[in-house]
């Protein structure tokens, strides 16, 4: 067929850095862009600087290859690539609504200036709606007249931990484009994905449609996510006050294809570096523009997520029989375990993490908090430096008089509660991610607490 483009990916934090290496993978070839010399360096010499599972493998496989390569000059990247997707971040502002989009406009308006031919330029990070447009602003503002610079917008849906498989394997693409000649170049620049596809007999559903529709897409797909983790969420609320079990009435009603058993896990909530972030920062975009009465209910999602938090505090001071003050129990002298500071297993990642923000509440209730993940320590030490941090779980638990199971890594959901009720000060477990077994820490000789589930004791 005709010679594939050659890309370039503006930012390679996790998600630039990720598609830089798949696209590849894919058989193109790539430049991923970075202004931070440090990551670059590191990228370069074959090294991930977050942890996402086979992308090391990958990235060293497609250095050697030559296909990929890194560089901090947008005249390089400018040069080179015939498509160049932007994936900046988008950070929350500091008035903790609207989208942060300086990354976004640093990025297109100190490329297009070097441009020397024409080219494609796709929006990959998640922004308000209404950006694209913005972004074609600034390419005729700032790229050379005549060449004919086009923009396009390309979202993502890729979660952390399954990150090389959902941009390999994605289960649809959304192009939004204005010209048959954009369409043609995404086309172009995911035939890869394709003809993967092809090879094992799958097909990728593809969405052809305009800028603002693509926008929404992406945050009304995570608005979706959020709101049915909220919704079982709120449903573990009506459990608790009417000692019912959230997890079998979630198994229950998931069944019902149209409800579906996928992220209808309740426990402490979401978090992470999308679901949270977006969800308020949708709200924002829609209230500018005239629509904030139809994400009212997304306040209520976000206020539902936030209690769950509050809601193992609580759990604490009950296990531990301490009284409520007036600014929230007093957990003072009680040691207490926290197991997970990560916002899921399988990832480094802290940002907005339930675990880590329950340690931190903890804390302030007076308690002696010892952590314990498996991959985040050192963002969460940075993050939190005040806690306690230990090199292994037994570490954490030894001698705690509560233990908090706050993300659901294996390591955890498979520990023996026999072995650690020996090293425990006191067996009382509260499982913030229902990943445990009440019945198996129970005959152990817990007493345990799940979130939505009805209350057990040794
Ligand atoms: C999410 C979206 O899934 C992805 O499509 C989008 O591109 C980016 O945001 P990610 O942030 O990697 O991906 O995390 P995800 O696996 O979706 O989990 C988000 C949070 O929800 C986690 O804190 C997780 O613990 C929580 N969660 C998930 C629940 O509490 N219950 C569930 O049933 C599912």
């Amino acid at each position: 067929g005709a010679p594939r483009p050659r890309l370039t990916f503006l930012g390679t934090g996790y998600l630039g850095a990720t598609y830089a290496i798949c696209f590849a993978e894919l058989g193109y070839e790539v430049i991923g862009f970075d202004v931070d010399e440090a990551k670059i360096a590191k990228l370069a010499g074959g090294e991930v600087p977050f942890h996402e599972p086979g992308l090391n493998e990958l990235l060293r496989k497609n250095l050697a290859s030559r296909r990929l390569r890194f560089s901090t000059s947008y005249e390089e990247v400018a040069e080179f690539g015939d498509v160049h997707f932007v994936c900046v971040g988008t950070p929350q502002r500091a008035n903790g609504m609207g989208a942060d989009l300086c990354y976004v406009e640093a990025a297109v308006s100190e490329l297009a200036p070097h441009l020397t031919r024409k080219a494609l330029i796709v929006g990959k990070s998640t922004v308000p709606v209404g950006t694209a447009e913005w972004v074609e602003e600034l390419v005729e503002k700032h790229a050379p007249a005549g060449l004919g610079v086009e923009v396009a917008w390309a979202p993502e849906f890729l979660q952390e931990g399954f990150a090389v498989e959902d941009v390999l394997r994605p289960n649809r693409i959304v192009f939004g484009a204005k010209s048959e000649w954009a369409t043609g170049m995404l086309y172009a620049a995911h035939d890869g994905i394709f003809d993967l596809a092809v090879t094992e007999d799958r097909e990728v559903p593809v969405v052809v449609t305009d800028f603002a529709t693509a926008e929404l897409v992406k945050v009304a797909a995570n608005a979706f996510l959020a709101t049915k983790i909220s919704f079982i969420n709120a449903m573990a609320e009506v459990c608790e006050a009417a000692g019912a079990d959230v997890t079998q009435l979630s198994r229950a009603i998931g069944y019902d294809p149209r409800i579906g058993n996928r992220f209808l896990q309740a426990g402490l909530g979401f978090g992470g570096g999308c679901l949270p972030k977006d969800i308020r920062a949708f709200q924002a975009r829609a209230q500018e523009l005239g629509a904030g009465e139809a994400l009212r209910f997304l306040h209520e999602v976000d206020l539902i997520n936030q209690r769950r938090r509050q809601r193992v505090v609580q759990l604490a001071a009950e296990l531990l029989g301490r009284k409520q003050g007036p600014a929230g129990p007093d957990l003072s002298k009680a040691r207490i375990a926290v197991l997970g500071a990560t916002f899921k297993p399988n990832s480094d990642d802290i940002r907005d993490a339930p675990s880590l923000a329950v340690a931190g509440m903890l804390a302030r209730a007076g308690a002696d908090v010892h952590v314990y993940d498996p991959q985040g320590m050192e963002n969460a030490r940075r993050a939190l430096s005040d806690l306690t941090y230990e090199t292994s779980m037994d570490d954490a638990v030894r001698g705690a008089d509560l233990v908090c199971v706050l993300t659901e890594w294996a390591d955890f959901r498979n520990a023996d509660p026999v072995a650690l009720g020996e090293i425990v000060g006191a067996r009382r477990v509260i499982d913030g991610r229902n990943c445990l077994d009440p019945a198996l820490w129970t005959s152990a000789g817990w007493q345990y607490r799940g979130m939505g589930r009805p209350r057990v004791e040794a």
